[in-house]
């Protein structure tokens, strides 16, 4: 791990292994750790994964923090890293809703897109009003309860006894974060817009991976963003929920080793 100035905080990062490099963005509310079943793709390529403001250690800013704040800090992550080659981002769930905007604007440096087990359309105000009692929650009574109420729609059935292990180091990085970190990223992804219409317009070679028993992010959901993207192809992971790359990495890394190396 290595801590890197860029955007005016401090990035906590893991950065291993030479190649084309591919950025992995974690989901809400957890860390690069989410991972760390992908660092050993780190034997062909170089893997960076960085903790988003506002979790694990890089610095926790107050207020909102909006999905477009997360793509500049990567692109200034990059800066700093002195990567000026194009890149692979891989990101899951809220990390998909940071490379939405991170492909609007930094576009010209993205050989390829992941999309793991995230979402096009914006929050209905309904997951609106939860985004904000979630933040309220959070900063009134920590992140234990935020653990209770997130925890059970992670994970598929099928990893309750395989993935103990995983589902206890997810709970405790959950758990160690900082509410101030997490209430200012639950109001930020409120604030994200509908990027369905901008679908047919993506040009980047996109690979959209989900689990068949994701509750967040059905795969007919992600099947239409597939639909929708022109260069675009779907991977459905068996015995995997929303934490498909952990839950079931044999068939993700496969995945990512084959669209890395294509493109
Ligand atoms: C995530 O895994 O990042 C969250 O489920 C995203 C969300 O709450 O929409």
């Amino acid at each position: 791990m290595k801590t890197v100035s860029a955007n005016g905080i401090q990035i906590n990062v893991h950065d291993e292994g030479q190649g084309k490099p591919i950025l992995f963005v974690h989901g809400f509310p957890l860390d690069h750790q989410m991972w760390r079943e992908q660092f050993p793709l780190a034997s062909d390529f170089r893997v960076i994964a960085p903790d988003l403001r506002g979790f694990g250690k890089t610095t926790v800013t107050e207020g909102t923090v909006t999905m477009e704040t997360h793509a500049d800090d990567l692109a200034a992550l990059l800066d700093e890293l002195a990567i000026s080659e194009k890149i692979v981002l891989c990101g899951l769930s809220m990390g998909g809703y940071v490379a939405w905007p991170f492909h609007r604007k930094y576009g010209n440096r993205l050989r390829g897109l992941i999309l793991c087990d995230t979402r096009a359309i914006a929050d209905s105000p309904e997951a609106i009003t939860n985004r904000r009692k979630l933040a309220a929650t959070v900063l009134e009574h920590g992140t234990e309860p935020v653990a209770a109420a997130m925890m059970p729609n992670l994970f598929a059935e099928a990893s309750t006894e395989k993935r103990r292990e995983a589902i206890e180091l997810t709970r405790q990085t959950l758990i160690a974060n900082s509410p101030t970190g997490i209430a200012a990223a639950s109001l930020g992804m409120a604030e994200r817009p509908d990027i369905t219409p901008d679908l047919p317009g993506i040009e980047t070679p996109t690979l959209l991976i989900v689990g068949e028993d994701d509750r967040i992010s059905p795969v007919e959901e992600m099947q239409g963003i597939a639909e929708a993207i022109p260069k675009a192809e779907l991977v459905v992971v068996p015995e995997a929920g929303h934490m498909s790359p952990l839950e079931n990495p044999e068939p993700v890394n496969v995945a990512i080793h084959n669209f890395v190396t294509r493109n």
